[in-house]
């Protein structure tokens, strides 16, 4: 049975559900390969299983999600392969358009966008303006790397004049400014690396990993992961007291 219900009305812990979860979804090209299947099939079916499990996390009220679907370094796939997951992108925001009222969250692709086509671009801008009143954020992440996002920050602010800078205006740079930090790492697909995924946003996020291939990934894994958050003592590098506040 699922641990939580759709609009469930159960009261959190407070501090026992994560304000901001990011996903790296792993494991779309074994999961055709064990079915026989050609990679794309694995991406079509990872796409669907975004979708679901976007939508769960709205259902359970996550105020931040950020998905990542395509890397700096995914470009070095070979091009049928690259080609696929650019016209499932455009699909999910073609289909975005129609349904976005059902959908009710706020979309921001994060990464550097300028490598993808004008009619990509304009439609994840189309995308953004029309979702921008939404309460919930989703970050999409698309042509992006961690390494690569601190260094745009950094020339930004170095080209604004800047001799010293802050914590906070690093992260007023990032393409997550404004948003809290990632509080729960999810990755698929058995591996145990973050793959220069959010890795400032991510400095005190508990990780969870599982074997599950993304496309397999359910309701109930997710579940599981945040069964997992809340029973974690996070102490930001301070002692808990024993009245347990920091
Ligand atoms: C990793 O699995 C997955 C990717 C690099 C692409 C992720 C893309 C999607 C989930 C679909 C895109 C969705 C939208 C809406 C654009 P892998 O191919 O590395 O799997 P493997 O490790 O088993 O080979």
């Amino acid at each position: 049975m699922a641990l939580f219900k759709k609009k469930q009305s159960f009261a959190p812990v407070p501090g026992a559900m994560p304000r901001h979860i990011g996903i790296i979804m792993d494991g779309n090209g074994r999961w055709a390969k064990k079915r026989g299947l050609p990679r794309v099939a694995g991406h079509r079916e990872g796409a669907e299983n975004f979708k679901r499990i976007a939508e769960y996390l709205l259902d359970l009220n996550i105020e931040y999600s950020t998905f990542y679907a395509f890397s700096t370094e995914n470009w070095k796939r070979p091009q049928d392969e690259v080609e696929n997951i650019m016209s499932l992108l455009v699909d999910y925001l073609h289909e975005w358009m129609t349904m976005q009222k059902e959908k009710n969250m706020r979309l921001h692709f994060i990464g550097d966008r300028s490598a993808f086509s004008p009619q990509i671009q304009s439609l994840m801008a189309e995308v953004e303006e029309k979702s921008a009143h939404y309460q919930n954020h989703l970050n999409l992440a698309l042509n992006y790397g961690s390494r690569s996002e601190l260094v745009k920050a950094c020339n930004e602010l170095l080209s604004e004049g800047n001799r010293n800078i802050s914590e906070d205006d690093l992260s007023a740079h990032l393409y997550t400014a404004g948003q809290p930090e990632v509080d729960l790492i999810i990755r698929t697909g058995g591996e145990k690396r973050l793959s220069n995924f959010l890795l400032w946003q991510s400095a005190y996020a508990e990780l969870y990993f599982t074997d599950r291939l993304w496309p397999d990934m359910k309701k109930q894994d997710i579940d599981d992961a945040l069964a997992f958050f809340a029973h974690r003592e996070r102490r930001f590098g301070a002692i808990i007291q024993e009245s347990g506040k920091r």
